[in-house]
């Protein structure tokens, strides 16, 4: 089979060369794009990560492809009504960086509890002042988690070793596990009201788009927290910054960003395709910048070593399934 992959780095290729012999194999570590496209228009699989945009226009050009395996456990970046109407099958790494994005989330909680990154940013200076860098024990405090799946669970059983209260909500509740970890279920209203750190590990669809808006930031305590390692449209940026301009916020730790693509590669804002709806996103982000209570860090909750490797084993398992006509033990439904 014809096989293309896209943002991949060398070490990755070399072993999906050893393991994928006999297919006709593509690799690029750019994004699929509509300039990229027209290399693989003749492919029968494809497989990205996260900044290749899978939209309509891009899935019309292929001739006979048959599925699109995703080397991630989100797949908004990928049109899935259209890739159903064209019976393009989607596959997904459900699980591989559970442990890993929950271990991120908590990097970025003890960064902003205990002023990690201001204190590094001074003894870099030579400046061993405390002055200002006062912070705050997570013991006795309580986490508010927005989803309690694969990741979710992680974070909340390590915020059980830290001696913290934990409340969770959820669409589906799983009562053994409540018991098992020791967390409560409860409504969002009364997850925000009653948290002191609130995080998001819910996925991004048209119902959490905007989970947190002005509507319900408002309904946190002045001096809590938020933290997004889920997807940056889960959280409505202009509610964070207001919310944090006005001192209505604690601070918040990010890990993924609307339109963060954009801020990545700022040389978009020359393409003919950027709208004004995007420039909104990208300067609200700079003004995300300014907060010395906000760290940002570039979508890496899932870059580890071992993570990366767990992505690459179970990409191979896809693609197994596909070739040799197996069930597909991953299709995103
Ligand atoms: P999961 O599917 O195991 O868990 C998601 C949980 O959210 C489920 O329990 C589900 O019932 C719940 N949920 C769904 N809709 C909801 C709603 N409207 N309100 C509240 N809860 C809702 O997914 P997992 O593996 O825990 O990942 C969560 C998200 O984390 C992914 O969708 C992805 O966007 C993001 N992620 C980010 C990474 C990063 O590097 N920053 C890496 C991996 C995942």
């Amino acid at each position: 089979m014809k096989i293309a992959f896209f943002e991949l780095e060398k070490w990755e290729e070399l072993s999906l060369k050893e393991n994928l012999k006999g297919h006709d194999l593509f690799f690029s570590n750019d994004e699929l794009n509509e300039k990229t496209i027209e290399i693989v228009k003749d492919f029968d699989i494809v497989s990205v990560f996260i900044y290749s945009k899978v939209n309509r226009n891009i899935l019309s050009k292929f001739n006979n492809l048959k599925a699109i395996v995703t080397r991630s456990t989100g797949f908004d970046h990928i049109d899935m009504k259209e890739a159903l109407k064209k019976e393009i099958n989607v596959l997904n790494v459900p699980s591989y960086g559970e442990n890993t994005v929950a271990e991120h989330t908590f990097a970025l909680i003890l960064a902003l509890s205990r002023k990690i990154h201001k204190s590094y940013e001074r003894t870099i200076r030579g400046d061993f002042s405390i002055d200002g860098l006062r912070g705050f024990d997570l013991k006795g405090k309580t986490l508010g988690i927005i989803g309690m799946g694969n990741i979710g669970r992680h974070v909340a059983r390590m915020a059980k070793g830290f001696e913290m209260n934990v409340l969770a909500y959820d669409i589906k509740k799983d009562e053994k596990l409540e018991k098992k970890l020791n967390f409560k279920y409860v409504e969002l209203k009364d997850l925000l009201k009653n948290s002191d750190i609130v995080t998001l590990h819910c996925p991004y669809n048209k119902h959490t788009h905007h989970l947190i808006n002005k509507k319900t930031i408002r309904l946190m305590k002045k001096e809590a927290y938020i933290i997004n390692t889920a997807r940056g449209g889960n959280l409505d940026t202009e509610a964070l910054v207001q919310a944090l301009a006005k001192k209505n916020l604690g601070g918040a730790a990010l890990d993924v960003l609307e339109e963060e693509s954009l801020i990545k590669e700022e040389i978009q804002l020359l393409s003919k395709n950027f709208s004004k709806g995007n420039l909104k996103n990208l300067v609200e982000n700079h003004l995300l910048l300014t907060f010395n209570n906000v760290i940002i860090t570039p979508h890496n909750a899932f870059n580890s070593q071992e993570a990366l490797q767990r992505i690459l084993d179970t990409t191979l398992e896809n693609i197994y399934d596909i070739t040799k006509k197996n069930k597909l033990r991953n299709l995103v439904k």
